[in-house]
């Protein structure tokens, strides 16, 4: 029932890749009426005007720290220096605090002088721990009033607010020098409804077996509750399955190696409550508020309101098979061999889709340091003989570049989603708490069915490639104007990013140049579909039109719904729908 060594390998280059993105460097705008009030500011709360805040929420106000802060004064350590050196990189231990990052540059801050406010791991640099972007206060939410209360308290106050889930965000938007944080991940309510009908609908809508889950559950918490009813959801992939169910994930989409069977995070979503700026509790489903429901559906965390629940269809629990492979050139002609092994994966990949297989391929090093092509896919619902027969055209290719190739592959049944989960979990490295960026696209069907070689030469070059398998099959039978996700999903077969990192204490302008290396990869990557878009939740943070890229011909609508349901714009985010009316920093109103 275990995977092969491949299939390990090719989880670590995954993980490998999804550590990544950069710090903020901002440039802090006079403030004045059209800016929010940050930390250190005239205008910020006093003393008494937080302890009144502290009197209308169920727990303390939060007092965030950097992860590493432990460790310092290095003098005379705060903490466990130790420990906090040891759980680093455990990506649980990052979720659970609210002043924690999964990429750990987010918690950074870059000044406009290029001077950098951090607090590293790494006590050899002998640099003092400075807050960086982490948030000074906020609140640890258990409730909707909890929610309320400080949403409208940040109303009165005109503070720059952040509202964070689990951390995940790969573009940083759950941080911010100088915020007030609204921490949900603490909101863990789980129940299940045999026939849940949406608030608001008709009596003839027919009920779904539908779960709601608190916006603070993470997917190994959801994926036990469901799996306990003997259904399924569709969800993430980490390790640990630490990623927020009901926060970023959906809000920007949400993929999964089920959506070619079941569509994707957002195809899922029954119904919403949302705390809007005005301190509102909001239902949102089709009949409740359908403008907001439309714009929650992939229209981005973070920017129309504080998400207190979210209810999604499950699934039945039925088995699943599980591909994997790995070929790794061994002959003289390396790189030429791997472009023809990603070019014959580029011509499986309709076929793959067609059958319902969802997941993914990667180029990365083994072991030993030899650049690879590997995958790990699923085919719901299928049986062997189908899984065998449709995977066949691609693994009899590479059978027969034999002696150039080192070539492994297995098929293996498990019997639920569930099963396969623990098993891929049980072999995941993680890379949080490291630094890095990343850029991607998504690439149109046609676009791979009629020129395979050049896709596959493009995207060749670039580092810690991974090609999602999420999209085609359920995902591309959804209306695309049903909802805010970016239309690009509906034609897309496959999610392409590549990733690039450093080690704290890398100079300023060290970093720029790998931003500039994304730059330039991103223009090559983008030229193979400049129709076609990127997944908000993993893409690069040097789009030159990132609206256009991330929401496509919904940018428009999005805002126009944003307008009346956070008219003083408390919910803005890097590269969100809004961030084009602020300066850089969020802070200021252009
Ligand atoms: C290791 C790893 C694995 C990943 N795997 C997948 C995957 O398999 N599929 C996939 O689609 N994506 C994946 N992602 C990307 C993931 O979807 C995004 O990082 C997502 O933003 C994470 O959500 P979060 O709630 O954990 O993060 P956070 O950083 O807490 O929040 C992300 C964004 O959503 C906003 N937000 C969070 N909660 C709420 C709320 N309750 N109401 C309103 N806004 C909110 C925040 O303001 C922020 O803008 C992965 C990321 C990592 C780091
Ligand atoms: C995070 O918190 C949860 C719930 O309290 C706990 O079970 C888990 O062990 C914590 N993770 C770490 C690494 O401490
Ligand atoms: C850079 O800017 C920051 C913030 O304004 C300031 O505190 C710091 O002294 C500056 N550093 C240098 C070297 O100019
Ligand atoms: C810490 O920084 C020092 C100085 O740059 C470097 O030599 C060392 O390798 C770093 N240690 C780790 C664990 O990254
Ligand atoms: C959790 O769910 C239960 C049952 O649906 C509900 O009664 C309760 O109010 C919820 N708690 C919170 C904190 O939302
Ligand atoms: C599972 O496969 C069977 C047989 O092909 C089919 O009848 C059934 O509809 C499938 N169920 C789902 C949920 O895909
Ligand atoms: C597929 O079936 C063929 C013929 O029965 C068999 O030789 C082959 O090993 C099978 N492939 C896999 C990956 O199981
Ligand atoms: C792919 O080929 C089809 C059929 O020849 C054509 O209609 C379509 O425009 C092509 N698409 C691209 C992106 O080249
Ligand atoms: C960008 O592409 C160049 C080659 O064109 C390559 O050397 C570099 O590693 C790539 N960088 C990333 C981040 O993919
Ligand atoms: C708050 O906003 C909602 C949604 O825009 C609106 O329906 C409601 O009337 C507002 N409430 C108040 C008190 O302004």
């Amino acid at each position: 029932m275990h995977p092969t060594p491949a299939g390990r390998f090719l989880l670590l280059g995954f993980f490998g890749l999804l550590a990544l993105p950069y710090f903020s460097v901002v440039t802090i705008a006079d403030s004045g009426s059209n800016c929010r009030c940050i930390f250190g500011d005239s205008c910020w709360p006093s003393a008494s005007d937080f302890s009144k805040l502290a009197k209308q929420v169920s727990q303390p106000l939060l007092k965030p720290l950097p992860p590493a802060s432990p460790c310092y004064p290095l003098s005379r350590p705060s903490g466990d220096c130790e420990a906090t050196k040891r759980l680093w990189t455990d990506p649980s231990w990052r979720a659970n605090q609210s002043g924690a990052m999964q990429s750990a540059n987010f918690e950074t801050f870059v000044f406009g002088n290029d001077t950098t406010s951090a607090c590293f791991i790494n006590t050899t640099l002998a640099i003092p721990c400075g807050q960086g972007s982490v948030p000074v206060v906020g609140i640890d939410a258990r409730n909707d009033a909890d929610v309320q209360a400080a949403v409208k308290f940040a109303a009165a106050h005109n503070l720059r607010v952040v509202v964070k889930g689990n951390g995940h965000d790969l573009s940083g938007r759950s941080t911010a020098r100088g915020s007030f944080v609204i921490w949900t991940h603490h909101m863990k309510n789980i129940t299940f409804d045999a026939l849940f009908t949406p608030t608001g609908a008709p009596r003839s809508e027919a009920g779904a077996q539908a779960i709601t889950l608190g916006a603070g559950v993470q997917w190994q918490e959801a994926y036990d509750a469901v799996n306990a009813r003997s259904r399924v959801l569709v969800g993430g992939l980490s390790p640990g399955g630490t990623v927020g169910a009901a926060g970023g994930w959906v809000l920007g989409g949400g993929h999964s190696v089920l959506s070619p069977t079941f569509g994707l995070g957002v195809d899922n979503v029954l119904q919403f409550t949302v705390v809007t700026s005005n301190g509102t509790r909001l239902t949102a489903n089709m009949h409740r508020n359908p403008d907001l429901f439309f714009a929650l559906r992939g229209g981005g965390g973070g920017t129309y309101g504080v998400v207190t629940s979210v209810t999604y269809k499950t699934h039945p629990n039925l088995p699943l098979i599980s591909a994997v492979f790995s070929a790794t050139p061994s002959g003289s002609q390396t790189s030429g061999v791997l472009q023809t092994l990603l070019t014959d994966l580029m011509k499986a990949m309709p076929g793959l889709s067609d059958a319902g297989w969802g997941g993914t391929a990667f180029v990365a090093p083994d072991a030993t340091g030899n650049v690879g092509l590997s995958g790990s896919f699923v085919l719901f619902n299928g049986t062997m003989a189908r899984a065998n027969q449709s995977t066949s055209p691609f693994f009899s290719t590479v059978t027969s570049l034999a002696s150039e190739v080192t070539f492994t592959t297995s098929l293996t049944p498990f019997d639920s989603f569930h099963a396969w989960y623990t098993a891929m979990s049980a072999q995941e490295a993680s890379v949080a708490g490291t630094n890095g960026a990343l850029g991607s696209w998504l690439l149109p069907r046609d676009v791979i069915e009629n020129h395979s070689e050049h896709v596959a030469e493009t995207l060749l070059p670039l580092t810690g490639l991974v090609m999602g398998l999420y999209a085609g099959g359920a995902v591309a039978q959804v209306d695309p104007d049903t909802m805010g996700l970016n239309p690009a999903w509906r034609t897309a077969l496959l999610h392409t990013i590549f990733a690039t990192g450093w080690v704290e204490g890398t100079p300023v302008n060290v970093i720029d140049g790998l931003f500039d290396q994304v730059r330039q990869n991103m223009t090559a990557l983008r030229s193979l579909a400049p129709d076609s878009g990127a997944y908000f939740n993993e893409a690069s943070l040097v789009e030159p039109d990132p609206l256009k890229a991330f929401f496509g011909d919904h940018r428009a609508t999005l805002k126009a719904i944003k307008h009346i349901y956070d008219p003083i714009d408390m919910f803005v985010v890097p590269e969100g729908i809004g961030s084009d009316d602020f300066d850089d920093a969020l802070i200021c109103k252009l």
